[in-house]
């Protein structure tokens, strides 16, 4: 077996020495660390391209850190790196490079797949999407009558959704093209609300399908092509539609044409495209210019992963970081807590990248693995502290806070009073979880609050905040399209760390396989064409309440 296909070494001596140091994590806190560290936050903190990762408030102190490098060292994790970005096959389970870092690559770069150079092609598809983009914005390329294109529906699902969602709405002051929707889910209510409002003269579909073969996309598809049809006629379709995807064939039976296809390759995964072609209806809305700029970004963050020394690495740091948690400290979850409205979509899109990736059950050597990556989730802040907040300061289980947020915002003076109040709480939040309060404390904010000593005694506990609670921050000057670029590579690049520290692969997918198969199984017996004999009680009985309710 080659290093890159190895498994992570759980007998390792650094493993037996930070299981130790995660117990002794756990009785002696975060709090302690700053009382005796004034330096801590230069310790525990880094930069690079334009991002500031502070992960101080983590019971992670000098040794700890040590014993994880070590471990990355003992999981071959710069070779597995290496690996990656040489264009290996390192999705083992579907014989696949992976180098969606070529799609926001420079020529210079000489990334190659299988040993042939892929810059070339890359540089193709980048320059007829930014020509198609360019013409759809300027009026160019017009609806079958002539009419400018005033609305764009993306038609995905997964990594052919989530991304451009995501960055369009981060990128909204940007925004200067079409109007952008995004339709995914196979229920038709997606797509009737967002056609409501829509002109089908103004309109451009853009059918976005890694396989071309995505159940939800090819019905939403259809549907979208039935409402052309029904409206401007057959012969508009070709005016109205574009297509992203790697099965060309596919495209080309479903009707669009071939300059309005743009291509991408089998060595991009899914949660992995939005640099690709599947970035098109960002493009169309932010221009190719900034969509270069999103680019060069995460190519900043890929120079940086590629060739910095580990300790000063920030996916390194921020993946060691998330196995500490993870594996060490034995935390279910995780959660994104983006200090950035614009960023409201930011925890699905990383639900995706983290948990399609890393919800694992067996290591690279097809072995079941004790630990894979938690549960990702979150909300953008202030509104989490309105909601599940109080579950992060005082419930039960510990939940890792990922912060982020601007220095600035893009709003103008007149309203820099709401950047300052959003900053204010963020840090608010994160100092809270770290330093908590006491009972005694609590107690005495009572008495000075002028309630008596047996009221106090009563109500103080239901105040104390216990603290020691983690929490890094990542701060960036302004969520422009560089930053956001840099951020969402950062992440990408964690991912693959923390992929290494499990032992398991993070691009393939073969989870949600399952539940496709059945569910196209099941249509004929939900349309009464088959009989539910067969299946198991529950589906059955379901299956007649379904019947029923539908005939009554
Ligand atoms: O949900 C499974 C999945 O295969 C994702 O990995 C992918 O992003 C999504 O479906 C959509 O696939 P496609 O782009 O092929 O339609």
């Amino acid at each position: 077996m080659s290093t890159t296909q190895s498994q992570a070494p759980t007998d390792d001596p650094s493993q037996t020495s930070l299981a130790s140091l995660a117990q002794t994590a756990s009785k002696r806190g975060i709090r302690s660390l700053f009382a005796h560290d004034p330096g801590r936050f230069e310790a525990f903190s880094a930069s690079a391209a334009g991002l500031l990762l502070d992960y101080s408030k983590t019971a992670i102190d000098a040794q700890t850190l040590a014993r994880l490098f070590d471990f990355a060292r003992a999981c071959s994790l710069s070779e597995k790196r290496d690996a990656m970005f040489s264009g290996e096959r390192i999705n083992i389970t579907e014989n696949r490079s992976v180098l969606h870092v070529a799609l926001r690559a420079e020529p210079a770069d000489g990334y190659r797949a299988d040993g042939a150079p892929v810059s070339a092609e890359v540089m193709e598809v980048l320059t007829a999407m930014a020509n198609f983009a360019t013409k759809v914005r300027n009026g160019e390329i017009a609806g079958s009558g002539g009419d400018l294109i005033t609305d764009v529906v993306n038609i995905g699902i997964g990594g052919s959704d989530l991304g451009p969602v995501m960055a369009t709405l981060a990128l909204a002051p940007y925004h200067d093209g079409p109007r952008t929707h995004f339709v995914s889910n196979v229920d038709g209510a997606h797509m009737a609300d967002t056609l409501k409002g829509l002109d089908p003269k103004t309109t451009l579909f853009i059918v976005a399908s890694k396989t071309f073969t995505t159940i939800e996309t090819m019905t939403n598809a259809a549907t979208a092509r039935r409402w052309i049809v029904a409206s401007l006629g057959e012969a508009a379709v070709g005016d109205h539609f574009a297509a992203v995807s790697t099965a060309l064939d596919k495209v080309d039976a479903f009707g669009i044409a071939k300059e309005r296809t743009f291509g991408f390759w089998e060595w991009v995964g899914g949660r992995y495209s939005i640099w690709s072609a599947i970035g098109l209806p960002l493009m169309l809305a932010i221009g190719p210019e900034n969509f270069r700029a999103f680019l060069a970004g995460a190519r900043e963050v890929d120079q940086h992963f590629k060739s910095a020394p580990l300790e000063e690495n920030l996916p390194v740091l921020l993946g060691l970081v998330g196995y500490w948690h993870r594996a060490l400290m034995h935390y279910p979850t995780r959660a994104i807590i983006p200090y950035d409205q614009r960023l409201s979509r930011f925890p699905a899109y990383l639900q995706q990248l983290d948990m399609e990736s890393n919800g694992k059950g067996v290591g690279l050597d097809g072995e079941p693995v004790d630990i894979s990556g938690p549960v990702v989730w979150g909300e953008p802040g202030t509104n989490g502290q309105h909601a599940f907040f109080q579950l992060i300061h005082q419930g039960t289980d510990v939940i890792p806070v990922e912060f982020m947020v601007g220095a600035n915002a893009h709003e103008g003076a007149d309203m820099s009073d709401h950047q300052d109040l959003l900053l204010a709480n963020c840090l608010a939040q994160s100092e809270a979880l770290m330093k908590g309060r006491s009972l005694e404390e609590a107690r005495q904010q009572l008495l000075d609050a002028g309630r008596s000593a047996d009221d106090a005694d009563r109500v103080a506990p239901h105040r104390v905040f216990t603290g020691d609670r983690p929490s890094i921050t990542i701060l960036y000057s302004t969520l422009d399209p560089r930053t956001l670029g840099a951020l969402i590579a950062l992440y990408e690049h964690r991912v693959f760390v923390e992929a290494q520290l499990f032992g398991i692969n993070a691009f393939d997918q073969w989870g949600v396989e399952l539940g496709k198969e059945l569910a196209s199984n099941l249509v004929p017996i939900v349309t009464g064409e088959d009989a539910a004999t067969g299946r198991d009680a529950s589906t059955q009985g379901l299956v007649a309440a379904i019947h029923s309710m539908r005939n009554a």
